[in-house]
């Protein structure tokens, strides 16, 4: 759903994306006679070009579906009051945005690149260019020689890469990441930070809004930390990632996180 942004502020010209007074409702089971499930409520978040954005929150306070919004994605059966506006265009045309969703989504019946080539090709991307692209990007991702391997054949991290390849490839500007790394193990984790932090996901004119529950992902990541209260998520921290140590950041994230946690 796209609306106009009248609540936003500040108005800047160098705006990505964004929501204003976004409340996000879910029908009760499914019935009439059962209270609703605010799962988002007044949230409002702007990205500027340029910007990597971190959300974080608890489980359950709407992260995803927030990154749905912001995806032009509104959720089914769901009231939605508020909106997204995207103000970065794809040059290539169609949506500016690429969404990763919490599971990687890879289809099992399908190799690696075809796999890779899925988006693309659904956007209408020329072939011959789309596999170009997937081939260079491969390399770039650390997945050259596996172009050709099935799904369940790559290890977690792997798959996480292909499916972030995927979701890269059709280029567009704005890219919404679910937990990307979510299901990975300590170590696997940390080093996929340290090789996205190395890719400049934000640069050249895109931004990237990332959802983690991991407080240390987002402080490496990101330029903005972004918390979400317990259901119905609220923002209650819109925290600029000091460039010179993290550590005050990082308690005030973690308190922003848990209020109550030293009660
Ligand atoms: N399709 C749906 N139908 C009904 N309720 C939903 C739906 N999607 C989400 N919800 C509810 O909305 C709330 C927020 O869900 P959401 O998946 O956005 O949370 P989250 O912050 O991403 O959680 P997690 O960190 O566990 O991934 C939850 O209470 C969930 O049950
Ligand atoms: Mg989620």
């Amino acid at each position: 759903m796209t609306t106009s942004l009248s609540t936003e502020s500040p108005a800047t010209s160098d705006l990505a994306l964004g929501v204003a007074g976004l409340t996000v409702t879910f029908p009760g089971a499914g019935r009439r006679d059962v209270p609703g499930v605010v799962a988002l409520q007044d949230v409002g978040l702007q990205v500027r070009v340029g910007e990597f954005v971190a959300v974080v929150g608890p489980s359950g306070c709407g992260k995803s579906t927030l990154l749905r919004v912001l995806a032009g994605l509104t959720p089914t059966g769901a009231t939605v009051t508020g909106g997204a506006v995207t103000r970065l265009v794809n040059p290539a045309g169609g949506p500016a945005t690429a969404w990763m969703p919490q599971r990687d989504g890879l289809l099992p019946w399908r190799r690696a690149l075809p796999n890779a080539l899925v988006g693309a090709r659904i956007a209408g991307m020329d072939r011959a260019v789309a596999d170009e692209r997937a081939r260079a990007l491969f390399d770039e991702f650390g997945l050259a020689g596996f172009e050709r391997s099935w799904p369940h054949e790559l290890s977690g991290g792997m798959r996480q890469r292909l499916a972030l390849l995927r979701t890269c490839l059709p280029g567009r500007p704005v890219l919404l990441l679910d937990e990307p790394f979510g299901a990975l193990d300590a170590i696997t984790r940390r080093r996929m930070n340290a090789w996205l932090a190395g890719l400049d996901l934000a640069g050249h004119g895109r931004a990237v809004v990332l959802v983690t529950h991991d407080v240390d992902e987002a402080l490496l990541l990101a330029d903005r930390v972004v918390v979400l209260s317990d259901r119905p998520g609220r923002v209650v921290l819109d925290l600029p990632v000091p460039r010179d140590g993290t550590q005050d950041a990082r308690r005030t994230l973690l308190d922003a996180l848990d209020p109550h946690g030293g009660s």
